[in-house]
């Protein structure tokens, strides 16, 4: 059985608000990295959002040019999995979604060394199930990055029913490097933080739903009420609002227990496309300067 290797490449699929944060605070921290996506032009729009940010760090003086340009030279951009032949970690960090993460699995282990680390950035499916669709379940852990990576501290380590010690070390060694702080969770439906965190969002939105407040009242009274730092509607369009169903989803079936059933009103934004900030509408509308609430 192959035992981990010490990391020092890092591959990571799927260059979306997650991917791509997570690329950046490794090439910060001096990982190289290959960052896959299925078009040049998620690749491009994910490194320039990469670029302004540790731009914003430069103006701010909390970084230098020359790091900047280190970790910007840290990251390497590609279509074809081929580009992982030499990675010793790759994330998963695509679409929640089973089937999704299942068919990269397929196309991507192929291209993997067999000692390779491979993690999943999944915010709610089973690990065991996903690391037996893998040909090294051994191997094969969950690592759940917190939204907006770069700023958040947290992360989710889960081990499979299958998962090495050796796995989890190394996997708990990079998390450490990033500068972030682990907790580990059992591999039960949405582990610790979205079982907890997205029904207090669902639950906001059958609040909102029934009538009892508004958006801005609901999103006001727990920002000045309970301290959070985003208002739950406010952080449902953060997280977006396809995920949220997704993981809520996870939740209710996984549990078979109807107090996760997803709030109709959730579920009529996704079918109408008002996925939050990254579609331009949701519990808010994002389209002008500031954004401004639809109900
Ligand atoms: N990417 C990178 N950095 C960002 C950022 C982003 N998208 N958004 C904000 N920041 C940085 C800013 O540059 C700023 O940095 P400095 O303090 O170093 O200058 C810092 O964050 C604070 O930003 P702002 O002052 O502009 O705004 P803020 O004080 O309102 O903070 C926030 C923004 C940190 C996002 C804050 O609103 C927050 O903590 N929100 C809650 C986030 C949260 O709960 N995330 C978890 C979501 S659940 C999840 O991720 C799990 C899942 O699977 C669904």
């Amino acid at each position: 059985m192959a035992e981990p290797v010490e990391i020092r490449k890092i591959g990571i699929v799927g260059a979306g608000q997650m991917g791509s944060g997570i690329a950046q605070v490794c090439a910060q921290t001096g990982y190289a990295v290959s960052l896959a996506d299925i078009s040049e032009e998620f690749l491009e729009k994910a490194v320039t959002g990469i670029s302004s940010r540790l731009q914003r760090l430069v103006d701010k003086e909390r970084l230098t040019q020359d790091d900047l340009d280190t970790a910007i030279s840290n990251i390497a951009t590609t279509t074809d999995y081929v580009a992982f032949g030499d990675c010793d970690l790759v994330i998963e960090a695509a679409t929640e979604n089973e089937e999704i993460k299942k068919a990269i699995f397929e196309k991507l282990i192929p291209a993997l060394r067999e000692d390779a680390t491979l993690a999943t950035n999944t915010s709610s499916i089973s690990i065991t199930r996903l690391a037996a669709a893998t040909d090294r379940p051994e191997l094969f852990i969950g690592m759940h990055f917190m939204n907006p990576v770069p700023v958040m501290k947290l992360v989710e380590l889960i081990k499979g029913i299958a998962t090495d010690d050796a796995t989890y070390n190394a996997v708990n060694d990079v998390v450490a490097k990033l500068g972030k702080t682990s907790i580990t969770s059992e591999d039960f439906p949405a582990f610790i933080v979205n079982r907890i965190l997205v029904p207090m969002m669902n639950e906001a939105i059958y609040v909102l739903q029934e009538g009892v407040g508004g958006v801005t009242d609901i999103d006001g009274a727990m920002k000045l009420g309970a301290n959070q730092p985003m208002g739950p509607l406010e952080l449902a369009d953060f997280v977006g609002l396809d995920t949220c169903l997704a993981i809520m989803q996870v939740l209710y079936d996984g549990f078979a227990d109807s107090k996760y059933r997803p709030c109709p009103l959730l579920v009529k934004y996704v079918e109408a496309g008002w996925l939050g900030r990254k579609s331009g509408r949701g519990f808010y509308d994002y389209t002008g300067d500031k954004p401004v609430p639809t109900r």
